[in-house]
């Protein structure tokens, strides 16, 4: 096959493990007779320096002609004063949102070899962890709509709002259920209830799709409880669909329970074939440029994309 890859380096230690990525896609490509063609587009804080903006037209343009789009990760301290919609952050929201990317698949699982990199206690992962997270991408408080005020007393306000419309959780929650068939057929739904609307919504909704997929296992858990099980008895869960905010930080619990924040992958997905696939870890500005930043999340991620 021949494909088209946009490559969003980023910044930080993004380009460093974009390269080792690299590598092993020619080298796949080598070895099967693939040719991958990379054409390098900017986002995030290396955007902003050449262009002002952090998520140039130029660079959506080239991600909606291309078959993929690898990306290693954006931000960093120089660009964290700059008012919301100029940090790299907003680069990486807006091409999730540009590229109808709703669907994010971090899958996470507790290689042996790493076993003792895990902070948890051996009887606690003595069953293992290999869960995949299906986290909403587009909606949510990351999309809703924000303010930041003064009042006429001189308080200042500020407020996101986290909104959800019935069919972004009826297709998230499908790809869930499809996810779980082809796993251990079992789905934990992530959400608030007991407090937001957004929740509420999400459990109404989440429960009509559940009629469709009888075979597969389905419980709804309150999402604090879930951070709490995720560390008591990691095992129990197979597949977790949640919204945009408490996909993140239900991630990046989970990736620290495979020992590494550096190994989880992922890929985001829409209703076409182009996906974006980048590590869920950071841009980690600390160690950028000394050679030591984990590439196997990225190197996982293009496994996903070549998937
Ligand atoms: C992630 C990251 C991003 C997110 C940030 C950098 C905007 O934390 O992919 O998990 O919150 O989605
Ligand atoms: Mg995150």
């Amino acid at each position: 096959m021949n494909k088209k890859i946009a490559v969003i380096k980023g910044d930080g230690i993004g380009p460093e493990i974009v390269t080792e990525a690299e590598k092993v896609l020619n080298k796949i490509g080598e070895k099967y007779g693939h040719t991958f063609e990379y054409t390098d587009v900017l986002m995030g804080g290396c955007a902003l320096d050449a262009t002002g903006v952090p998520l140039p037209q130029e660079t959506i343009d080239v991600c909606l002609a291309s078959d993929s789009v690898l990306l290693g990760a954006v931000g960093g301290p120089k660009w964290d004063t700059l008012p919301g919609n100029l940090r790299p952050e907003a680069g990486l929201l807006g091409i999730r949102g540009a590229l109808k990317l709703f669907a994010n698949i971090r899958p996470a699982k507790l290689i042996p070899a790493l076993a003792s990199a895990c902070p948890l206690k051996e009887e606690i992962t003595k069953n293992g962890l290999d869960l995949v997270i299906v986290r909403e991408l587009i909606g949510g408080a990351y999309f809703g709509k924000r303010e930041t005020y003064t009042d006429e007393n001189g308080v200042k306000h500020a407020s996101d709002s986290m909104a959800y419309a019935d069919y972004e959780i009826d297709r998230i929650c499908r790809v869930a259920f499809d996810m779980a068939r082809k796993r251990g057929s079992k789905l934990h739904s992530i959400d608030k209830a007991n407090v937001l609307d957004s929740s509420r919504l999400w459990r109404e909704v989440s429960h009509k799709v559940a009629k469709d997929y009888p075979d597969v296992e389905f419980q709804d858990m309150l999402v604090d409880n879930a951070a709490m099980q995720l560390v008591r008895n990691p095992a129990q869960f197979d597949v977790m669909v949640t919204e945009n905010l408490f996909g993140d930080i239900l991630s990046d619990e989970a990736s620290m329970i495979t020992g590494s924040l550096g190994m989880i992958p992922s890929a985001s997905l829409g209703e076409t074939s182009l996906g974006l696939y980048e590590p869920i870890h950071g841009s980690a500005p600390d160690i950028a440029g000394q050679n030591k930043a984990n590439p196997i999340a990225t190197i996982l991620s293009i496994a996903m994309m070549l998937r």
